[in-house]
C-alpha cells in the first residue's frame, strides 16, 4: 500500500497515477519485498502502469515497487538508447523497456570481479556515487503476462538491474560503495567533475 506520510499525495492522469517515491529513511525501503505469488488479480497490472509512469514522470531508468511503497519483487527497468551507447551495453541501438517479476540475478563471470560506475537514485535525490557492480549478468524473471524471461545484460543495463534489484532486497547503492569519498552532491560533481579514479572500468 503507498505511504500516506509526507509527500503522499498521489497525481492522476486520466487512469494512471504518479506514485509518490519514499526518500532514503523510510522502512519500506530497508525491508525485504515478498515475491508475487498472483499475477491474475488485476492488482499488479495497475501497480506496473503505476510504476511506469512515475518512472517515466522521474525521468529515471529504473524503478523499484518499493520505492513507492509496495513492498512486493517488482521492477520497472526503462533506458533511453543515448544512455546505452554512452556508457556502454549490448543494445546500445534500442531502448530498454523491461518490467521483470520476482526477478534472479547471477554474475556471468567472476563474481569477484567489478565495475566501477556512477549511481544515482530517485530515493535519494541530489546525491550520485561510484558503485562497484558485476559487468555482466543473466537474469531470470516472470514478464507482465506471467511468462517466464530469461535474458542476459552487460554495462549499464547490467548496472540498472542490479541497483533495482538491491532495493528489492532493502539494499540502497551507498551501502554497495567501496570508497565513500565518491559519494557526492551531483552539481557539484557537474561544476567540478569527477575525482581522478585509477583503474576506473565504466
Ligand atoms: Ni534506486
Amino acid at each position: 500500500m503507498p505511504c500516506s506520510c509526507r509527500r503522499g499525495w498521489v497525481r492522476h492522469i486520466g487512469a494512471m497515477a504518479i506514485r509518490p517515491i519514499l526518500r532514503m529513511g523510510h522502512p519500506v525501503l530497508r525491508a525485504k519485498a515478498a515475491p508475487i505469488a498472483d499475477l491474475a488479480d488485476g492488482a499488479t497490472s495497475e501497480l506496473i502502469r503505476d510504476m511506469t509512469e512515475t518512472l517515466k514522470d522521474a525521468d529515471g531508468v529504473g524503478l523499484a515497487a518499493p520505492q513507492i511503497g509496495v513492498a512486493q519483487r517488482l521492477v520497472v527497468v526503462e533506458i533511453p538508447a543515448s544512455r546505452l551507447a554512452d556508457e556502454g551495453g549490448a543494445q546500445a541501438d534500442q531502448v530498454v523497456h523491461q518490467v521483470l517479476i520476482n526477478p534472479e540475478i547471477e554474475p556471468l563471470d567472476d563474481p569477484e570481479r567489478s565495475a566501477l560506475g556512477w549511481e544515482a537514485c530517485l530515493s535519494i535525490p541530489g546525491l550520485i556515487g561510484q558503485v562497484p557492480r558485476w559487468p555482466r549478468i543473466r537474469f531470470r524473471a516472470l514478464g507482465p503476462d506471467g511468462r517466464a524471461i530469461e535474458g542476459t545484460a552487460e554495462g549499464f543495463h547490467a548496472r540498472v538491474i542490479q541497483h533495482e534489484v538491491d532495493h528489492l532486497d532493502g539494499i540502497l547503492y551507498p551501502e554497495r560503495m567501496t570508497d565513500l569519498s565518491r559519494l557526492m552532491f551531483v552539481d557539484e560533481l557537474q561544476e567540478h567533475g569527477p575525482p581522478a579514479t585509477p583503474g576506473e572500468t565504466t
